[in-house]
């Protein structure tokens, strides 16, 4: 891209007042002043900056969270004909797909973007991304059990290694708890209680990557704020 036309698409000045800007030396080009004018950037790559400030085309991409619905299926299409989560996108979404899933029967926090470099971030395990859930579960869980989540668990597919889990109420047959897991197994948390013997009630997603949903109701939506995308940009980064 011609750098008057980057500085003009960044909101900085008309395409007129950008090459003014050129012209009079206040363009940096990777640290060096340039002058001329058709000069070729790489918008991704090189650092252009105005009178010392950074220039940044707007973000094309789309960010969404959801809080998910129970009933719902987590992809865009279903060929059983069960309702998706594409219903509850609102139009101006773009081409967006859910960043991993949550089962039919939970509820939550899902994040969609058409953002492939940070989809595949925020969902591979390498990254540690923290999902945190409220469940409830069949039973009393006493502290033996705590025990036993708190000191890491085994699977049929690998250690399970809870953040954090902790009791929120314990009721007469039941348990409602708070777990924070780093890797989003399939069924990871109805598998890790069933295996305690405590199976799964219901389960709410409330956080992904340190978001939450604030005051959305199940099948609301909102775009992310320029500041969460940010903070989902430097995860793995820091
Ligand atoms: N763990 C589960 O078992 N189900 C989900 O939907 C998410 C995590």
């Amino acid at each position: 891209m011609r750098l008057q036309k980057l500085i003009a698409h960044a909101g900085v000045a008309s395409r007129r007042g950008a090459e003014e800007m050129i012209r009079r030396g206040r363009v940096t080009v990777n640290g060096r002043v340039v002058r001329e004018m058709g000069v070729v950037v790489d918008p991704a790559g090189d650092a252009v900056k105005c009178d010392g400030r950074i220039v940044r085309l707007p973000s094309r991409r789309h960010y969404f969270m959801l809080y998910k619905p129970k009933g719902v299926v987590s992809t865009l299409s279903d060929p059983e004909g069960r309702p998706t989560v594409r219903d509850y996108l609102p139009s101006g979404a773009g081409r967006v797909y859910p960043v991993g899933r949550l089962d039919w029967d939970t509820e939550g926090v899902l994040i969609f973007t058409d953002d492939g470099e940070l989809a595949n971030r925020l969902a591979h395990p390498r990254y540690g991304v923290e999902r945190t859930y409220h469940v409830k579960v069949r039973g009393v869980v006493g502290e033996g059990v705590m025990a036993r989540l708190r000191e890491g668990f085994r699977l049929e597919d690998g250690p399970v290694d809870p953040e954090g889990v902790k009791v929120l109420r314990r009721g007469k047959t039941s348990t409602w708890l708070t777990i924070t897991l780093r890797e989003g197994r399939h069924h990871e948390v109805k598998r890790l209680f069933l295996a305690l013997r405590h199976p799964v009630q219901k389960l709410r997603r409330v956080s992904y990557a340190g978001l939450e949903p604030g005051p959305l109701r199940p099948g609301e939506s909102r775009p992310l704020s320029e500041e969460e995308v940010k903070r989902l940009r430097r995860l793995g980064r820091e």
